[in-house]
C-alpha cells in the first residue's frame, strides 16, 4: 500500500526538497504542513506539486500536530529559527525552546501511530567539544530531540539526519558585504580559517534524495545519524567558485568570532572550527554510492543562484 507522509517545513529549504523529491517519485501520498497554507510560497509550491494535501500546523501547537499526523505512516520533522516565537523564547534565555518543539513532533507522531519519523537534527557541540562549548543551543536542542526520539525506539522508528552547513549561508546578509575599500568587491565574512575544510550542502536540492532513500529502505537505518553533505570545502573554495561562476570580484575576510553575534553563535562557530560539525568526515560516501542523485556542486550553486550581491558594506545588526 502507498505510504502516507507528512512533511514539516514543506515551504522551506529542507522540507521543500523532501516534498519535491517525493512528489516527483510518485511513490508516496503527501501531506505538506505550514503555519499558513495560504501563503504565497505554499500556494506556489502547491501549483508546482499538484495532488499534495496541505494542512495548517504549528510546532508550538500540539493539537495541530496531532491533527496533521493523523493517518500518517511517516513524518519528516524539523525545527526552524525563522519561527519568531522560538527565537523570542531562546533570546529570553529559554535554552530548551527548540527541544520543546522537537518533543511536540515526537510525542504527536507516537500518539498518532506514525511508524517512521525522519528528524533533521544536529550533533551536540557540548559532546563534540568535550564540554568546552556547552552553549551552542541550535545544536543542543536538536541533539536532545534526537535522544528523546531514539530513546522511544520501541514505539517509533527514528532516523536522524544531520544537514551540513547550508551553501545559502554565504548569501545571508550577516556573512557578506560590499568592500568599503573599493565599494565593489564582495567580501564573504566568516570566522573560519580560509583553508579549513567544512561540510557543505545545498539543502534545497540534496535533502529530498537522502530522505527518499531512507523512506525506501528503512530497515537499513538503526540509529546512527545520516549526514546530508555535498562534500567538504573551504571558504576559499566557495569564494573562488563564486568568482568563477559570476566573474565578479570577491574575497574572503576572516572576522573575529565575537563579530558573528550572540554568545550561542560564537560558541557554535568556535566549536565547528575546533571540533567539526559532527563526528566523522566523509562517512556519507558509502551510503551515497547507493543513492542515484548527484549532489549540487559549488559552481552549480552559484550558477543557479539569483543572488545579486550584498546591499550593505557593514555587518547588519543581529536579528536572532
Ligand atoms: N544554515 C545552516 O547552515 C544549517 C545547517 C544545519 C542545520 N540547520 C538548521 O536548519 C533549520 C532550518 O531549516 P531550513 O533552512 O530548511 O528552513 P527554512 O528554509 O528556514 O524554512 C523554515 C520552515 O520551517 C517552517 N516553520 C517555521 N516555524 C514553524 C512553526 N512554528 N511551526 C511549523 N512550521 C514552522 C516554515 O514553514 P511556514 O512558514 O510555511 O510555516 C518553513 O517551511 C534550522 O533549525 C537550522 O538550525 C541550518
Amino acid at each position: 500500500m502507498t505510504k502516507v507522509v507528512a512533511i514539516v517545513g514543506a515551504t522551506g529549504r529542507q522540507g521543500g526538497s523532501v516534498l519535491r523529491t517525493l512528489h516527483a517519485s510518485r511513490s508516496y501520498k503527501l501531506r505538506a504542513l505550514s503555519r499558513n497554507p495560504n501563503s504565497d510560497t505554499a500556494r506556489s509550491i502547491a501549483l508546482e506539486c499538484p495532488g499534495v494535501e496541505w494542512m495548517q500546523a504549528d510546532l508550538n501547537d500540539k493539537a495541530s500536530l496531532h491533527r496533521a499526523f493523523t493517518g500518517m505512516d511517516v513524518v519528516f520533522g524539523m525545527t526552524s529559527f525563522l519561527d519568531p516565537e522560538l527565537v523570542a523564547r531562546i533570546r529570553a534565555g529559554d535554552v530548551d525552546a527548540e527541544f520543546d518543539q522537537g518533543k511536540n513532533i515526537v510525542d504527536a507522531a507516537i500518539a498518532e501511530g506514525v511508524k517512521l519519523l525522519v528528524y533533521s537534527g544536529l550533533d551536540s557541540m557540548e559532546r563534540l567539544s568535550g564540554g568546552k562549548y556547552p552553549g551552542a543551543i541550535q545544536f543542543e536542542g536538536k541533539y536532545k530531540t534526537q535522544k528523546y526520539l531514539l530513546d522511544r525506539a520501541s514505539r517509533i522508528q527514528g532516523v536522524v539526519i544531520y544537514l551540513a552547513t547550508h551553501m545559502q549561508n554565504y548569501i545571508h546578509p550577516r556573512f557578506s558585504r560590499i568592500s568599503s575599500v573599493d565599494n565593489q568587491t564582495i567580501e564573504f565574512t566568516f570566522p573560519y580559517h580560509p583553508t579549513a575544510q567544512l561540510p557543505l550542502v545545498d539543502p534545497t536540492t540534496d535533502t529530498g534524495p537522502v530522505v527518499q532513500y531512507i523512506l525506501d529502505h528503512p530497515d537499513e537505518f538503526s540509529g546512527a545519524p545520516v549526514e546530508v553533505c555535498g562534500g567538504y570545502y573551504s571558504v576559499a573554495d566557495m569564494v573562488n567558485a563564486y568568482v568563477q561562476a559570476t566573474g565578479k570580484p570577491a574575497r574572503y575576510v576572516q572576522i573575529p568570532f565575537e563579530d558573528v553575534g550572540p554568545d550561542d553563535l560564537v560558541q557554535m562557530f568556535k566549536g565547528i572550527s575546533e571540533f567539526g560539525h559532527y563526528d566523522g568526515k566523509g562517512d556519507f560516501v558509502e551510503l551515497y554510492k547507493k543513492i542515484s542523485h548527484r549532489f549540487t556542486t559549488l559552481a552549480e550553486f552559484w550558477k543557479s543562484s539569483s543572488w545579486t550581491g550584498p546591499v550593505h558594506n557593514k555587518l547588519p545588526p543581529v536579528d536572532q
